[in-house]
């Protein structure tokens, strides 16, 4: 929809003319689970006196929404481990209904998401992307150290059995995660769920080396394609993934390929973390604080992003070649991705 003068003004562009239209808003760095790629074992996490007050995330999501931004994810961390996120979630809901906001959603590990799921729904949450590596028990216990995969899978039942659209996500490692990737196929697809694998980006100490375990997307697919008949799929999320269409099982599967192909000239989002400081780009440390403007006022918050966004990178630093060292100190936890 074309947009008139004034709408025009009060929008979020950035120095590259990329219009900000998604926000994604941690509501914890908390977590029930570790996995490996993403935290290390002992975790440190914030005081909870330094993350912002659901009143607060509430009102820094209507600066966003007031500002341009159509689509509301809320992260983590665990977004479910915050207790009485589900007013969070009621509350803004009511910008569905106005018709300011396209689409409220959220990623969560599944793990709570059967207590929630109808709560979500009424709430006038569509989709949710729940994360899943793997199928096996075994294997998701060694993946996520601690979690038990049926309160998983009762999670993405019970999120079906409410109406919601579900999306796997899962991290491409080498190894085991390649002998399996046809079952999670035969799995999403089955259930009417797109699949989504990423690569693992080099976010954050995590004890392990990522050399060792980072599979390039592009290999996967390659060989994928010796037994899947993949067609690309022109379905655009606005968002990093290239979609194929699996022509034995009629589902799309998903590659996030931030390693091997880039996509940020397309780049319409930004994250904030709990603490509500405003990240522009995954992979750049840069960041700048949004609580304190928010304290003061509402114009105070928009100046602080909109210099943020004359800062955000054109595009992401991160290395193939050196995924042995992080290329940012923060953990994917801290904005969930
Ligand atoms: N690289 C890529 N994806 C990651 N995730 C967590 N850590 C990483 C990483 N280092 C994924 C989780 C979840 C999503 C929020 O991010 O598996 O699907
Ligand atoms: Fe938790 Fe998600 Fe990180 Fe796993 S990837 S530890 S589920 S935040």
């Amino acid at each position: 929809m074309p947009l008139d003068a004034s709408t025009l003004k009060s929008q979020l562009v950035d120095s590259f003319g990329r219009r900000v239209s998604y926000l994604r808003l941690s509501v914890t760095d908390r977590c029930d689970l570790r996995c490996t790629y993403c935290m290390a074992e002992k975790m440190v996490f914030l005081p909870k006196r330094d993350v912002l007050s659901l009143e607060e995330l509430s009102r820094l999501s209507d600066v966003f929404i007031r500002h341009g931004v159509r689509k509301l994810r809320l992260t983590g961390g665990e977004p479910l481990v915050r207790r009485d996120v589900i007013d969070l979630f009621h509350d803004l809901s009511r910008h569905l209904r106005t018709g300011a906001l396209d689409e409220l959603t959220l990623t969560t590990n599944g793990t709570q998401l059967a207590r929630h799921a109808e709560a979500l729904a009424q709430c006038g949450v569509r989709r949710v992307n729940v994360s899943l590596d793997t199928l096996d028990p075994a294997r998701y216990r060694a993946v996520t150290r601690l979690g038990d995969i049926s309160n998983v899978l009762d999670g993405i039942d019970a999120a079906l059995a409410v109406g919601l659209k579900v999306k796997l996500n899962a991290v491409a490692s080498r190894g085991a995660f390649e002998d399996e990737v046809d079952d999670l196929i035969r799995f999403a697809h089955a259930r009417d769920m797109d699949l989504t694998l990423i690569e693992e980006m080099p976010l954050g100490e995590t004890g392990q080396n990522r050399d060792d375990t980072a599979l390039s997307l592009r290999d996967l697919q390659h060989d994928l394609a010796q037994r899947w008949t993949l067609k690309p799929h022109h379905r655009s999320t606005g968002g990093p993934a290239r979609f194929m269409y699996v022509a034995q099982t009629g589902g799309l599967l998903g590659f996030i390929q931030p390693m091997s192909c880039n996509f940020c000239a397309l780049c319409n989002r930004v994250r904030v973390s709990c603490t509500g400081r405003l990240y522009t780009c995954m992979g750049d440390d840069g960041s700048v604080d949004l609580r304190a403007p928010l304290r003061h006022s509402e114009d105070a918050t928009v100046e602080a992003i909109r210099i943020a966004l004359q800062a955000k990178p054109e595009r992401h630093q991160f290395d193939a070649g050196k995924m042995a060292i992080p290329a940012v100190a923060r953990h994917m936890s801290v904005l969930g991705g």
